[in-house]
């Protein structure tokens, strides 16, 4: 049976190759992809949502749009890494697929509360607002979900601050929800992610496919890469979201460890930090946990099948 999925994203170059692993994955269903402000405001990130949808030839999957804000804090976007549109660099086909006109929360509790218990996976890749605003809204998806699997934070220090990242430090207050409820909560973080780098290895075997869905990723990539060298200085950039994706569809990909983690809300330097706690064994009720080692091929070997499995899907 595939695993049941809500992918909530802001895309954003990695988001799209995220949405692309989990539409060409068969051991995953997408059941709602859900869009939050981000790498670029909310209308921008749904319409390149929905420009991925008709490029991967997604149908009947409904999207919804979500939170244009943070909870608390102002609107802060990445166009420094993902251009004035969230994703810049190929040119995106006019969508197709009519959004669900329910809000992005509503759509996430109505998907997760029609659903058997242990059903739904989350997937949030980007800033945690709408994940925040459900679970406050409707606090039986908490023992609902079968678990959330985020891309944010890390462990070792941050790219948006020197501590902290930035899905995490765009709206702390909505991760710092997200990691205190009692769901099982993975952080597939900076540490795990800054080894997902997109190395010419990995675009040749991307290129390979050949396909429209592989060049556009190829693009994403030649638009991504050298906005982490210059911002970061990755020779080869690190494609964070899909990690998330790839650890439900096979958790051999990556080590995963329980620690205790929380959210620093209060810090001059360390607001929006994510804070383990490494110093004993986690306790045997710890909900939340880190991704540490990333098997690279592995993880590009699921890519490169979800491309080859959407081919050159019929024009919509
Ligand atoms: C995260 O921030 C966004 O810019 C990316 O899409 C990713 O979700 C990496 O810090
Ligand atoms: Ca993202």
């Amino acid at each position: 049976m595939p695993k049941k999925m809500i992918l909530d994203c802001d895309p954003g170059h990695d988001d799209a190759i995220a949405l692309l692993l989990a539409h060409g994955n068969p051991e995953v269903e997408l059941v709602a992809v859900t869009t939050v402000h981000g790498n670029q405001t909310i209308d921008k990130v749904t319409r390149n949502a929905l420009a991925v949808a008709r490029i991967a030839g997604i149908t009947g999957v409904p999207f919804a749009a979500g939170a244009h804000r943070p909870l608390v804090r102002e609107v802060e976007t990445a166009g420094t890494i993902h251009g004035d549109s969230g994703m810049d660099g190929p040119t995106l086909p006019e969508p197709t697929l009519i959004l669900d006109d329910r809000h992005a929360v509503d759509l996430i509790i109505d998907t997760i509360m029609a659903s058997e218990p242990g059903e739904i996976t989350l997937v949030p890749t980007g800033a945690l607002t709408n994940i925040a605003l459900a679970v406050r809204k409707e606090p039986r998806i908490a023992s609902r979900v079968k678990e959330v699997v985020l891309m944010g934070g890390g462990y070792h220090g941050g790219n948006w601050s020197a501590a902290a990242e930035f899905n995490i430090v765009i709206d702390p207050e909505a991760a710092h929800i997200v990691f205190n409820e009692p769901w099982k909560l993975t952080m597939v973080g900076l540490d795990l992610t800054h080894q997902a780098l997109a190395t010419p290895d990995v675009v040749a075997a991307i290129a390979a496919v050949d396909t429209a869905p592989a060049r556009f990723v190829l693009e994403l990539l030649e638009f991504f890469g050298p906005r982490y060298k210059e911002a970061q200085g990755f020779d080869s950039p690190p494609v964070h979201d899909p990690c998330a994706v790839a650890l439900v569809i096979d958790p051999s990909v990556m080590d995963v460890v329980p620690v205790p983690l929380d959210v620093e809300l209060t810090g001059t330097l360390t607001l929006g930090m994510t804070v383990a706690d490494f110093r004993a064994p986690a306790p045997a009720d710890c909900t939340t946990h880190a991704a540490t080692n990333l098997d690279h091929a592995k993880f590009w070997h699921l890519i490169v099948d979800a491309l080859e499995r959407i081919g050159d899907p019929a024009p919509s």
